[in-house]
């Protein structure tokens, strides 16, 4: 008998031809996202003054944890594993801590001015996955004060793993740019302070709700959290067709505070950081509670 490929009964190329598109494919969509993940960003400049008195750094404190830079770097900024399984790689959100394993060790105050509103390391490169898209709102004042406290907390000694990519997440980025992988690429530009001078009590609730419309909306009007894996719960309606219709003021304080609605459900803390935002003053209630009902 002889082995003659022209008679073979296989017909191999059905699979090899496919399989060669879809490996181009796959090549070309890993290269999109690599060029995405290299693409280099300008280094603006800023002007900022560091405050140095305890009063400032308490502001600081708490702009950290209202702003949610704590449910992913940590109550002491030691860092922690953020997402780590096979379809997304590993992304680590270092620590930021003078101590050992810091990733922040050698930054300059505007190193950190850009990293936190423009995702742009000192390479010129965007960060993975931390959304600095979300902290352009942040005021000026706000942002001193918060570099007043990320300089002078204690160092914690704590090597976390690098952020590494795996090949479905990428995918799913190409096909969800919305997904802020590098949020660098999501900024606007020119990247200015918004004006920091707060007249009217509706101004002061509405700079407030800027810490809540990353997932509520940016009229808080609820729905899916955008970039969030679908298991995520939706975020509610915030407005007067929703909560701030439904609910009274003292039940959405309570919820805030406590992380139980008025129906009896309890808030998952895992998405809804109520733990945090239970820190707002009560003043700060009043004023985000007349800016939602004003909606
Ligand atoms: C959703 C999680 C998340 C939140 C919220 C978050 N970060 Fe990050 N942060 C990350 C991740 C992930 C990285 C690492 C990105 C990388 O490896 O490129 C990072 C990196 C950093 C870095 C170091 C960047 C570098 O050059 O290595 C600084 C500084 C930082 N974050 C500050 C903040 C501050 C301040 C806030 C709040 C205003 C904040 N982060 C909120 C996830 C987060
Ligand atoms: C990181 C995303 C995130 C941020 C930031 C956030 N929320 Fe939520 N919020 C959610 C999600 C998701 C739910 C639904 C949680 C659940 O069903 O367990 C929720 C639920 C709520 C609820 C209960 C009503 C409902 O939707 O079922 C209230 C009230 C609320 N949020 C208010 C706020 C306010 C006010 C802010 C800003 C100060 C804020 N949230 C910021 C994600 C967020």
């Amino acid at each position: 008998m002889s082995a003659d490929p022209e008679k073979s009964s296989f017909p191999v190329q059905l699979i090899a031809i496919p399989a060669a598109i879809l490996t181009v494919i796959f090549t070309v969509i890993f290269l999109i996202t690599e060029s995405d993940r290299l693409r280099i960003y300008p280094l603006t400049e800023y002007d900022l003054v560091i405050p140095a008195d305890s009063i400032a750094i308490e502001h600081g404190r708490r702009v950290y944890t209202l702003r949610g830079c704590v449910d992913c770097h940590g109550v002491n900024l030691e860092g922690r594993v953020v997402e780590s399984g096979l379809l997304t790689g590993v992304i680590t959100a270092p620590n930021l801590t003078p101590g050992k394993g810091s990733a922040i060790r050698d930054y300059s105050t505007e190193d950190l001015v850009r990293v936190i509103r423009e995702g742009v390391k000192p390479n010129r490169r965007s960060v993975i996955m931390m959304p600095a898209h979300k902290f352009q709102v942040i005021h000026k004042r706000d942002v001193e004060s918060l570099i007043a406290y990320m300089q002078s907390v204690d160092p914690v000694d704590r090597r976390l793993p690098a952020t590494r990519l795996n090949y479905p997440v990428r995918l799913y980025y190409f096909v969800n740019r919305k997904l802020g992988l590098f949020p660098a690429n999501m900024i606007r530009r020119p990247v200015e302070f918004a004006e920091d001078n707060l007249q009217t009590r509706l101004e002061k609730g509405r700079y407030l709700a800027t810490s809540c419309v990353g997932c509520h909306g940016y009229r808080l009007e609820g729905g899916r959290v955008p970039g969030a894996p679908p298991t995520w719960p939706v975020a509610g309606d915030l407005t007067p067709s929703g909560i701030a219709g439904d609910w009274e003021k003292e039940e959405f304080i309570r919820s805030m505070r406590e992380g139980l609605t008025p129906d009896g459900r309890h808030l998952d803390a895992r998405y809804m950081p109520w733990q945090a935002f239970g820190q707002l003053t009560n003043e700060e209630f009043d004023l985000l509670w007349e800016y939602m009902r004003s909606l």
